[in-house]
């Protein structure tokens, strides 16, 4: 059997591919790893919550679902290690979290999650110490009926301790989760539901356990049930077990979190003595120690700055750009890089986070977006273009007529006809693998050549042109008993550099692009009146397509603004461009070799 070579196109997606999972690897920071440690921990919060909540069917049934499912998947060893690991991991990396920061400007969720996520370990340690240590001792592990006896029998102060560290241990990791999904474009929509569990959980976890506990009080009234499922701890292990979690834990715990404010200390001290550097805005500079982010001297000082994930290195909404010598800074970690890459700043050196940049001498920055975006504007835009110049292709699309239209109609149908035209346009626009960008009345401005070559951005422009055409052709001719005369239209076509990036205010942004070369589009559309065609398309256009000199009507134009006449190609019939591309392509074919690309770079 003959063994294939891959073919080039695979070997390019494997190497694709692996590049991505190398960037996303690169990409993997302190606070990422964190998250995924919460995230297990969450999980095993949700799957104990559950099985409290089962008390509200019957206490038999939460003692089952502990045996046979709950206590069956987290005791399996290496689950069990990853569970421990993640809660060591988690703590210790909030605890560096904690030392990090420079400022103390939290929000109201952040101070919340702080305090909650401390307090935890503490109120822990007594329900871990009676689970967990006491296993450690060669004591049975605790079923329900121990627990729920233990407590609203023999230690009922108990109920109140537990019920708060559920609240506690819940509303921390909720908040956390809020953190990190708000930012997903998929949370507007799940937010409800996700709301919904969020609150009835704890309630059925907590009722639960009170129905459990009751039936459980009742029970043990029976001595046989009693000592069939009561397992208390020998009095001599439970004192070294108290000893531990009651006294020893605490005080190392607590010493650990006063260990960490006495390092931050002794950290700005250092820094002090290092230096100062100056960062300078458009309208202030303000002086901070070296080690201290651009974020962070923005918040010290209360410039105002976009932070919507609040440093975390997620959200991208700090970007600034830097105007004074990029040399003297650090390069981007792996983290920064992945972030800027995943909204399309990669390219562009001078644009930094302002979460993660730490200059160690002066630097000029501009914050590049305004201060006030939040969530939805990230959930809503994840690529946030700032400003790049490229080679593009534009074409307007306009509606004749549209005026004298609206003279004879109701407003209602003079809406429908619009729509009706501009879907039409924008699906052949789509289809062709252009960007529908912007929709000015009975116009359509599209883009060409955002994620694609010159060639292929031509070519695609000349085939929108013919799917526009076609589409509104077959709108004419499905309205004909409507209207007395068929819907009108001019294309203008034309390539050259543009601006691109976003503009508006607050969160009111578009994307689009600017330039010489989309004005001249829309002017070669007006000139389609005058020269009496539905299109008109640059002669660069036709060029970089691939379409012969002889091909289509030429002709020269004054473009109003420009010194120099411009040489256009005009038709009638625009559907005529599809069977011209596809010529080009058989003739660019058949003399092999050469590509589109490069007959557009000759
Ligand atoms: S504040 Fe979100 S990435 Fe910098």
């Amino acid at each position: 059997m003959m063994l294939q070579a891959p073919a080039i196109s695979d070997l390019h997606a494997v190497r694709t591919s692996a590049s991505k999972l190398a960037a996303w690897v690169r990409g993997i920071g302190v606070r990422q790893v964190r998250l995924t440690c919460g995230l297990v921990m969450f999980t095993y919060i949700f799957s104990h919550f559950f099985n409290h909540a089962l008390g509200n069917v019957s206490y038999s049934t939460m003692e089952w679902w502990l045996t046979n499912v709950h206590v069956a998947w987290w005791r399996i060893p290496i689950v069990n290690a990853t569970l421990y690991a993640a809660a060591i991991v988690h703590l210790s990396l909030g605890l560096w979290a904690l030392y990090q920061r420079r400022h103390f400007r939290y929000t109201a969720a952040e101070i919340t999650q702080l305090v909650l996520g401390l307090s935890i370990p503490l109120l822990l340690c007594i329900h871990f110490g009676a689970v967990r240590v006491s296993t450690m001792f060669g004591h049975p592990v605790l079923n329900y009926g121990t627990n729920l006896f233990a407590f609203w029998v023999v230690r009922k102060y108990m109920i109140a301790v537990q019920f708060v560290l559920l609240t506690i241990a819940w509303t921390h990791g909720c908040i956390g989760l809020y953190f990190w999904l708000r930012l997903k474009p998929f949370f507007k929509r799940a937010w409800p539901f996700l709301f919904g569990v969020a609150v009835a959980l704890p309630l059925l976890a907590m009722s639960g356990a009170q129905q459990g506990g009751r039936e459980v009080t009742r029970l043990a009234a029976d001595p046989q049930w009693l000592k069939e499922n009561y397992r208390p701890i020998p009095p001599v292990k439970r004192e070294v077990i108290d000893e531990i979690t009651e006294v020893y834990f605490p005080i190392i715990y607590l010493s650990g979190i006063a260990f960490v404010f006495l390092a931050r200390g002794v950290r700005s001290l250092n820094e002090r003595r290092r230096g100062m550097f100056t960062v300078t805005y458009p309208n202030r500079q303000v002086r901070v120690p070296k080690g201290m982010s651009v974020l962070e001297a923005s918040l010290r000082y209360r410039v105002p700055h976009a932070s919507v994930c609040g440093g975390r290195a997620r959200c991208s909404t700090c970007r600034v750009r830097v105007v004074s010598d990029r040399l003297a800074l650090p390069r981007p970690s792996g983290r920064e890089a992945f972030v800027l890459a995943r909204v399309g700043a990669s390219s562009d050196p001078s644009i930094r986070l302002a979460c993660q940049l730490r200059p160690q001498s002066d630097v000029s920055v501009i914050p590049i977006l305004p201060p006030h975006v939040g969530a939805d504007f990230v959930r809503n835009r994840q690529r946030i273009n700032v400003g790049e110049e490229r080679y593009l292709v534009s074409m307007f699309v306009d509606m004749r007529g549209s005026t004298s239209l609206s003279e004879a109609r109701l407003p209602f149908d003079v809406m429908f006809l619009i729509n009706r035209f501009v879907d039409a346009t924008s699906r052949g626009i789509s289809e062709a693998g252009g960007q529908p960008n912007q929709f000015v009345g009975d116009g359509v401005l599209a883009l060409f050549g955002l994620k694609t070559d010159k060639a292929t951005a031509c070519q695609q422009a000349l085939r929108a042109a013919a799917l526009v055409a076609s589409n509104i052709a077959h709108l004419n001719h499905q309205i004909a008993t409507e209207v007395r005369q068929p819907i009108q239209y001019g294309i203008g076509i034309n390539a050259g550099d543009a601006i691109i990036g976003d503009i508006g205010f607050r969160g009111h942004t578009v994307f689009t692009a600017l330039g010489d070369s989309v004005n001249v589009a829309a002017r070669l559309q007006d000139l389609s009146k005058t020269l009496d065609c539905k299109v008109v398309v640059s002669d660069e256009v036709c060029k970089v397509a691939g379409i012969p000199d002889d091909a289509l009507l030429r002709t020269q134009v004054e473009i109003r603004g420009h010194d120099q006449p411009m040489i256009v190609r005009t038709e009638k019939d625009p559907t005529v461009l599809a069977s011209l591309l596809v010529a080009a392509s058989a003739h660019l074919g058949d003399s092999s070799a050469i590509d589109l690309q490069e007959v557009a770079e000759t």
